[in-house]
């Protein structure tokens, strides 16, 4: 049995030092560092069904910012920031992208020092074969993640092609931020996906920690996304054992 791939989301991280904070973690034991790249419209799109008083808020503040002229595209982390930490760190970037229009990103990403490139298949019906080419062309591993409310099957395609993505990225939460709670339900989807792919790799990501691990693990998810069960955990010694938890399970 090999072991999960351990992937501290570095949007619960001290932006301030994220090289500091991505030696920690790799130091630690993390495989990979889980990079979560936003746009607003993407997160306003989410929540449009569930929140109008949150979504009325966020369009507010975006028209301000445009009004403003001082609306940028990246809410968190973009390929500057990965160009900037690939300096200080020979770790796999797990780059998972919640923009509108992933093809645009693909190149500065590649060039930036991205080891994976994963984008939404709600934002990619069209194009995703010409998506996925370019990507390997850039030299990143294509991955596809999928919302809570996006079936499972409309990946399947994405698995099976003649160039196929080589990771699936189950949400277990709503995507947007950190610190959620975890969507069990979501196991299904894990479920089928491994029983298809056996050697796919499938990652979680959401909500993840030592009480919610072992249900991802056993619905068969190889890669685990964890932010703030680790970085929340108050000393690096509370951290490890998080990570460790997270590995034996
Ligand atoms: C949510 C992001 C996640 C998030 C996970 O949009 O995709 O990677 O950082 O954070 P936790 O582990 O705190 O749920
Ligand atoms: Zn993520």
């Amino acid at each position: 049995v090999v072991s999960p791939k351990i992937a501290p989301s570095m949007l619960s991280s001290d932006f301030a030092n994220l090289a500091a904070e991505a030696k920690r973690m790799v130091d630690l034991g993390a495989d990979w560092l889980h990079m979560d790249i936003m746009k607003l419209s993407f997160v306003v799109i989410d929540l449009n069904d569930t929140e109008p008083f949150l979504v009325s808020y966020l369009l507010t503040s975006l028209l301000f910012h445009l009004q403003d002229g001082h609306f940028v595209p990246n809410l968190t982390i973009g390929a500057p920031v990965i160009e900037s930490l690939r300096k200080h760190t020979s770790a796999y970037l797990d780059c998972h992208l919640m923009v509108t229009n992933p093809m645009d990103y693909v190149e500065q990403m590649g060039k930036a020092g991205a080891s994976g490139f994963t984008f939404h298949v709600e934002v990619a019906k069209e194009n995703w074969q010409e998506l996925v080419s370019k990507i390997k062309s850039a030299g990143m591993r294509p991955g596809v993640a999928l919302k809570p409310g996006t079936p499972v099957e409309e990946v399947y395609p994405l698995v099976e092609g003649e160039t196929p993505v080589e990771m699936v990225l189950v949400m277990t939460v709503e995507p947007g931020f950190g610190g959620q709670k975890f969507m069990p339900n979501m196991m299904d989807k894990v479920r089928a996906l491994r029983q298809k792919y056996p050697t796919l790799d499938i990652e979680v990501d959401g909500g993840l920690g030592p009480s919610t691990i072992e249900a991802a693990a056993a619905a068969g998810a190889n890669c685990i996304v964890a932010g703030s069960s680790v970085f929340g955990a108050p000393e690096s010694g509370k951290a490890t054992l998080v990570i460790s938890l997270l590995r034996t399970s």
